[in-house]
């Protein structure tokens, strides 16, 4: 065999290599153990002294110039694959990103936070209560006995009673969150502040100011000395805290059996500046209904009157939320509606 014929063959053909799958040929066929300078290398002994050497030489020297040249081609691709595969997998880094989209909180909710901030600053817990009550909480225990007119005021969804399991009181949708005054004097000695946002329900006609759903926070303030003074002075604070000092607010007397006196904090309507208009109707509306606590109150949760007063409010958190932002529909609230919902 001719080895410069060899060399030439071998090495043009890893000239004409492109990729590791034709370079490991090309080392199987010139340098695998059936290789053709393997078999050269081999056939040697039979050669005559004179010319082993030589050969042997030229061979040897063949072998190592294939294996570096191999090598490096084997390199070569090894490594444009490399980059291949990287031009494949090639993130933009500077690409915008896909936005994912980003809630909020309802508007209620928002209000809601900002009406705790501004009480709890003026020293009051917050507490709940069970949106399905007993008769007994949401009317006995208010001074608002079976059969007292009264009951008319609040339109009620009663719940079916379960046969099997008689309740000692009926239960109903709470229609206020007055009844949790009564639970947490139950539970707590005076003197106390709380209030008690929470979510109530009325079986009535919907309109622009009413839904069956709503929203309610309580407040309950109890200690010695407690004066109608007291309860105007922190409402009309915290209307200011509210809405800013330019608010406009006048008080009205009103009737609810668990307070005596009982009146109404109103404020100009937001939405047609006091002129009139389908959500509030004469320019004013009805926000904050509340009064000094019965004495029957106190004795059905066993305070005695005789030693504390106290005063109660509960603000319509819907009304109060329509007035912040000028909405001028409660439905919407309720509604859903991100089109809506996404202004605020
Ligand atoms: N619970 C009354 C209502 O929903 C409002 C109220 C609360 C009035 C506390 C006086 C004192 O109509």
């Amino acid at each position: 065999m001719n080895i410069n014929l060899v060399k030439k063959e071998a090495l043009d053909e890893i000239d004409k290599a492109k990729n590791l799958k034709d370079i490991e040929q090309i080392f199987k066929k010139y340098l695998s153990k059936k290789g053709k300078i393997t078999l050269i290398l081999r056939t040697l002994k039979n050669l005559p002294e004179n010319k082993k050497a030589l050969m042997g030489k030229k061979a040897n020297e063949l072998k190592n110039l294939l294996k570096k040249v191999l090598e490096e081609k084997n390199i070569q691709f090894s490594t444009k694959g490399q980059k291949d595969g990287l031009v494949k997998k090639w993130i933009d880094v500077t690409a915008p990103g896909i936005k994912t989209p980003q809630g909020h909180l309802h508007p209620i909710t928002q209000v809601k936070q900002q009406i705790e901030e501004i009480f709890q600053s003026m020293g009051f817990s917050i507490s709940e209560g069970p949106e399905i009550e007993t008769e007994y909480y949401n009317f006995d225990a208010l001074n608002v006995p079976k059969d007292h007119p009264a009951r008319d005021m609040w339109d009620t969804f009663w719940i079916k009673e379960i046969k099997s399991s008689p309740q000692r009181s009926k239960l109903l949708l709470r229609t206020h969150t007055s009844p949790v005054q009564a639970r947490y004097m139950e539970t707590h000695n005076p003197p106390l502040r709380v209030i008690v946002p929470g979510r109530c329900f009325r079986y009535e006609a919907t309109d622009a100011s009413h839904d069956v759903q709503f929203h309610q926070i309580e407040g309950l303030m109890v200690d010695k000395n407690i004066s109608l003074a007291n309860l105007k002075g922190l409402l009309e604070h915290f209307m200011k805290r509210l809405y800013g000092e330019s608010v406009v607010t006048r008080w009205q007397p009103s009737y609810f059996p668990f307070v005596e006196p009982g009146l109404e904090l109103l404020m100009r309507c937001e939405v047609c500046k006091g002129k009139g208009c389908s959500t509030c109707g004469n320019g004013w509306i009805e926000v904050i209904p509340c009064g000094m606590v019965h004495p029957n109150v106190f004795k059905a949760v066993g305070y005695n009157p005789k030693n504390w007063q106290g005063f109660a409010f509960g603000m319509g958190l819907d009304r109060l939320t329509m007035m912040k932002y000028k909405i001028n529909d409660i439905r919407l609230l309720y509604s859903g509606d991100l089109r809506f919902l996404n202004q605020f």
